[in-house]
C-alpha cells in the first residue's frame, strides 16, 4: 500500500486528493467512482488501487498492470466546466508528463489527445469518463502510470515502458502521485480562470507530433497526414496527404517512429 502520510505531506492542493481511498485490489478505480452514492461523491476524491481486475482504457482495451508496482488511480470532479471540459484530456496528460519529468528527471512527451510517452513508448494511459450520480454530473479522470514495472506482456513489450525501465532507478510512487495531483489542480484552476490558451501552448511545447507525417486511427478509417494545430477546444486540426483539412475530436495518433499501445 502507498504511504498516505508521504502523499499528504507533499500535497499542495485545496481539493484534489484531500480525500484518498486506497485498495489492495479493485475491479477498476474508474468503475468504483461511477458507483458511488451522491453523499460519497466528494469533489476531488481520489481512489487508488495496487491492482485492478478489470482495468480498462480507451477503445475498450484492457489496462494491465503488475500488483504494487505502478500507479492506478482515478480522480472525481464535479462537472462545472461547461465548454472547457474538452480540454481535460490535454491538461491531464500535461500534468502527468510534467510530474514525471520533475520526479524522474526525464523528458516525456504528450501525444494527442492524452497519452504520455517516454523514449517513444507509452508510459501512461488516461481514461476520462462522464458519469451521473442521481442528477449531478461528474467527470472521472482515470490514470495509469507505469512506474516500477520491468516485465511487460509480450504483446505490449515493444510499445509500453515504465520509469524504472527507462531511467534504471526505482521512483517513489507516493511522490509521483502527489506531484501529479498538484499539477492537475493547478491546471484545472487555470482552466476555470480561462487560461486555456496558455495550457494549449504548454501542451504543444510538450508534443512532438507537429511537422511530421502521422496516422490517425478514427475507428473506421485511418488518415495519414500532418498535425497542423490544436484548437481552443482541444480538437486536432489535421491535413491529409491530399491537402484536405479535417478537425478531429477523437481518435488515436500514431507517430511513425512510435509504437502504439
Ligand atoms: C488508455 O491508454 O487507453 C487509458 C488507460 C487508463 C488506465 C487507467 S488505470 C486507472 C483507471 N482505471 C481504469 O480501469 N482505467 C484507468
Amino acid at each position: 500500500m502507498l504511504d498516505l502520510k508521504i502523499i499528504n505531506s507533499n500535497l499542495k492542493t485545496n481539493s484534489i486528493g484531500k480525500a484518498i481511498l486506497q485498495f489492495d485490489e479493485i475491479d477498476s478505480t474508474n468503475n468504483y467512482l461511477k458507483n458511488l452514492k451522491l453523499n460519497e461523491a466528494i469533489d476531488g476524491l481520489v481512489v487508488q488501487s495496487e491492482f485492478q481486475t478489470n482495468g480498462h482504457g480507451r477503445f475498450n482495451r484492457v489496462w494491465n498492470s503488475n500488483k504494487g508496482e505502478n500507479l492506478l488511480f482515478s480522480v472525481l470532479l464535479k462537472n462545472n466546466f461547461s465548454q472547457s471540459i474538452t480540454l481535460i484530456p490535454l491538461l491531464t496528460s500535461l500534468a502527468v508528463a510534467n510530474a514525471i519529468d520533475i520526479i524522474a528527471n526525464t523528458n516525456t512527451e504528450c501525444k494527442w489527445p492524452n497519452d504520455v510517452i517516454l523514449n517513444n513508448k507509452k508510459i501512461c494511459g488516461i481514461l476520462i469518463e462522464n458519469c451521473k450520480i442521481d442528477f449531478d454530473e461528474f467527470i472521472i479522470i482515470g490514470i495509469g502510470v507505469n512506474v516500477n514495472q520491468i516485465i511487460f506482456p509480450d504483446e505490449i513489450e515493444n510499445k509500453a515502458t515504465s520509469i524504472l525501465k527507462e531511467i534504471g532507478k526505482i521512483v517513489s510512487r507516493e511522490n509521483l502521485l502527489s506531484e501529479i495531483l498538484n499539477f492537475l489542480e493547478l491546471y484545472l484552476i487555470k482552466l476555470q480562470k480561462s487560461e486555456a490558451v496558455n495550457l494549449i501552448d504548454e501542451w504543444k511545447n510538450k508534443s512532438t507530433m507537429f511537422n511530421k507525417i502521422i496516422s490517425v486511427n478514427l475507428f473506421d478509417q485511418v488518415l495519414n497526414g500532418k498535425a497542423i494545430e490544436i484548437n481552443q477546444n482541444g480538437s486536432l486540426v489535421f491535413e491529409t496527404l491530399d491537402g484536405k483539412r479535417e478537425t478531429l475530436i477523437s481518435g488515436e495518433v500514431t507517430l511513425h517512429s512510435y509504437y502504439q499501445r
